[in-house]
């Protein structure tokens, strides 16, 4: 790699959440000395977006590259390190900047979370990323960092061997005016076309994974049988999440399994509401969703009436930036096991589960200035620590590549807090 590369670029600059990651990017990058460049298809809105966020930096230059122009991405990719790509929906938008990373051996993140997106990319890309000796790690925002490294935080605060882990997510706002929306627009298009597409989902995971695990046990159930239930460590009522956390930190506890031989946790996510009607509601309008996205039509009404169909939650306008300071997240584990690890992971326990502990990951404004915190930091980690990210390169998750690495250390450094609540052996 020539040595005369900006350390980053963040291509999708002049997007929602590029913006977010551009401003986070001035302030961190400065503080680390860290030289980083913005990238995308208009110059004058990038000119923009530097006067507004980064004016105190001097000489943040600019690329061009458009996503249809496969020769401006080859150009953008050679001029980095690392390149943080946050052009979505990367259905459509991120193999060609994956491909243009390879091809010019230049690291990659993301801040997907599009499930058949990282899983087809794994599986197409993976060994040509070893080839190239770079790492792409997709996935490196709030979808799925706080749930996956927080799944390994807690295997490694476990002391013994974990069987099973037990995620609940909520979210909460301080903000007195609600009238605001608080995801962007381009989330919700991604929203749809991932719902659309969700059905070929199993095919691609059996590609990918073509033996199956060995059957762990106890073996881990739904709660609520599946529907809703009220759990003792998060307070409102419990669903499960059909987000991309549980499928991708599935892979990384595979990848474990696969690479050092470690157990493989069990794990189920739930999200956390306040009141019945809100997630009874929600149940409704995700049913209702994904029926709709199946047909071109539905989909198109979907896309035109973001604010009707997400009650007001997305709108065709930008969320407030004030509005999303004031959102927190809390998120917690509540992992069962053993005090005692067997010598192999595939040797069974005679006693049951013994061992309880409880750990949280929380912090703010989760899907933008959270994110940008994240994927950030963790393109400085492969900058930084290579040389304890697995092999030499490849497709990766966040926990496969970073779970060795010092990232959570620096998330506590940044209000995005890991802590161990409670540990008890029965
Ligand atoms: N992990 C998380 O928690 C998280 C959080 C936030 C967002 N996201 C994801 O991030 C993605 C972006 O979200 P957003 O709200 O920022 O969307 P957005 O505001 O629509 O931004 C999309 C970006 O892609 C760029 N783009 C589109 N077509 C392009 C092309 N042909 N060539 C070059 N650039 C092109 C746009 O450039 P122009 O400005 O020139 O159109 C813009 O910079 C979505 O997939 C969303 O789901 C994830």
């Amino acid at each position: 790699m020539a040595n005369n590369r900006l350390d980053i670029i963040i291509f999708g600059a002049t997007g929602f959440a590029g913006k977010h990651i551009v401003k986070k990017a001035a302030h961190i990058c400065k503080e680390q000395k860290i030289k980083f460049g913005i990238a995308g298809r208009r110059k004058e809105a990038l000119d923009a977006v530097l006067k507004e966020f980064a004016s105190d930096i001097e000489n943040v230059p600019i690329i061009l590259a458009d996503i249809k122009d496969e020769e401006s991405l080859k150009k953008m990719t050679e001029q980095a390190r690392i390149l943080i790509s946050c052009c979505g929906p990367f259905r459509f938008y991120g193999e060609p900047v994956i491909k243009a990373c390879i091809a010019t051996r230049t690291h990659y993140v993301d801040i997907t979370g599009e499930e058949e997106f990282m899983e087809k990319m794994q599986l197409e890309y993976n060994e040509a990323a070893k080839e190239a000796g770079i790492y792409v790690v997709s996935a490196c925002g709030f979808d799925c960092v706080p749930i996956d490294l927080g799944i390994i935080f807690t295997q490694q605060q476990f002391g013994g061997e974990v069987n099973d882990v037990e995620v609940y997510m909520s979210i909460s706002s301080t903000a007195t005016d609600n009238k605001n929306s608080y995801l962007n627009y381009g989330t919700w298009e991604t929203a749809i076309y991932s719902l659309a597409h969700a059905y070929e989902q199993r095919e691609l995971h059996e590609k990918l994974y073509p033996t199956k695990l060995p059957e762990f046990t106890p073996k881990l159930k739904p709660r609520g049988l599946g529907l809703v239930h009220r759990s003792d460590v998060s307070e409102g009522w419990s669903v499960r999440f059909p987000s991309a956390d549980r499928p991708l930190a599935l892979r990384t506890q595979r990848f474990l399994y696969d690479k050092y031989k470690e157990r493989p946790a069990q794990v189920e996510v739930y999200a956390t509401f306040k009141s019945f009607i809100a997630i009874l509601m929600l149940s409704i309008t995700g049913m209702f969703l994904s029926i709709m996205t199946r047909m071109a039509c539905g989909r198109n009404t979907l896309l035109k009436y973001p604010s009707f169909f997400s009650f007001g939650f997305i709108s065709h306008e930008n969320p407030n930036m004030e509005t999303l300071k004031l959102t927190h997240f809390s998120i917690t584990f509540k992992a069962r096991g053993w005090t005692e690890k067997l010598a192999t992971p595939t040797d069974k326990h005679t006693n049951p589960p013994n061992k309880e502990v409880i750990t949280k990951v929380t912090g703010d404004s989760p899907s933008y200035g959270g994110t940008s915190i994240m994927v950030i930091l963790s393109a400085i980690t492969i900058l930084n620590e290579s040389d304890k990210i697995p092999d030499n390169g490849g497709v990766l998750t966040p926990g496969a590549a970073f779970g060795k690495t010092s990232l959570i250390e620096q998330m506590n450094k940044h209000n995005i807090n890991f802590e161990v609540i409670s540990s008890i052996v029965k």
